[in-house]
């Protein structure tokens, strides 16, 4: 992995993303072989946001591949009295092995990593959230086999989440691959404001809450810009047969998406959930890994 950090995935090449991929899938078949992985580092989450997933998976992840994870709240530590993030990353640098933030504003995460001498992990920004949209990918290909060709229609607001998932798309949903040149093609994504149109023949259907943390100030106007957004069982039905529901979580059942398609048997919002754990570890090991520990001295005892 040449990456350094994992602020955008427009930073990856489609052959990185293979190889967090991979290990991912070795992760999750096999935890147990990785439990000392990350044995003595530290990783600190540093969040200007609530969260449930994030925060859980990756403390978790960080337990169970050998290492700590340190909980960071804006406002328990002095950023929110002021201090620069610049200063804190280069202090942070001094005593972990990785920087995991998430973040109002995306320019933040970038003066961040400018400044950090160790690996900074986007945890959601106002921008993007690569995060999910990995393990998101990771899900399709799970239940695809696949993610060449494949076609995702993402509706509602065009957020984190929905800039997330283009990013990575483009180097993954490969229409005509002629990889041997470098030269990949994906289908343009295609913009529409009729959902009915988006969904047709998808063989994903993606959907994420209209106001983002952040914007609850714009709640009304926001639920009022987007009635006829929600995905419905009418709109499942238009997709292909054996399309799959993604939401990154949480959502809201009777805005985004009717209760029945979310807790219906097309979904697979579980899965995407259970999945950040393996793919976050997998990158933690990429990131944050280093040299492989040194094997155990053979016991002196016969
Ligand atoms: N999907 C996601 O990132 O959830 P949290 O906000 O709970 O971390
Ligand atoms: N778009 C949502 C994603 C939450 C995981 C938000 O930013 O609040």
């Amino acid at each position: 992995m040449k990456q350094k950090h994992l602020v955008s995935l427009r930073d990856y090449t489609r052959g990185e993303l293979e190889e967090v991929f991979d290990l991912a899938r070795r992760v999750k078949a096999d935890p147990g072989a990785y439990a000392q992985a990350l044995r003595g580092k530290s990783l600190a989450m540093v969040f200007q946001k609530p969260s449930t997933r994030t925060r859980v998976s990756f403390e978790v992840g960080m337990f169970e591949l050998g290492g700590h994870a340190l909980h960071l709240g804006a406002n328990e530590i002095q950023i929110g009295r002021g201090e620069t993030l610049a200063d804190t990353a280069k202090v942070l640098s001094r005593y972990v092995d990785g920087i995991m933030a998430r973040v109002y504003s995306h320019e933040d995460l970038v003066e961040m990593s400018r400044h950090a001498t160790v690996p900074v992990i986007n945890g959601l920004s106002d921008l993007l959230h690569p995060v999910q949209a990995l393990a998101d990918f990771f899900t399709i290909f799970e239940r695809r086999g696949r993610l060449d060709g494949v076609t995702l229609a993402y509706v509602g607001d065009g957020n984190n989440m929905c800039q997330g998932l283009m990013s990575g798309a483009v180097k993954l949903f490969v229409k005509s691959a002629a990889r041997e040149a470098q030269k990949v093609k994906t289908a343009p994504p295609v913009v529409t404001a009729d959902p009915m149109v988006a969904v047709q023949g998808a063989d994903v259907v993606y959907t994420d809450v209209w106001t983002s943390m952040g914007q609850e100030a714009e709640a009304d106007a926001r639920r009022q810009a987007f009635e006829g957004y929600m995905v419905t069982p009418e709109m499942m039905a238009a997709a292909a047969p054996d399309a799959i529901f993604m939401h990154c979580l949480p959502a809201h059942r009777g805005e985004e998406v009717a209760a029945e398609v979310i807790d219906g048997p097309q979904s697979i919002v579980f899965d995407q959930v259970e999945n950040r754990l393996h793919v976050q570890k997998a990158i933690l090991i990429l990131l944050l890994g280093g040299a492989a520990p040194p094997p155990r001295p053979a016991t002196l005892r016969a």
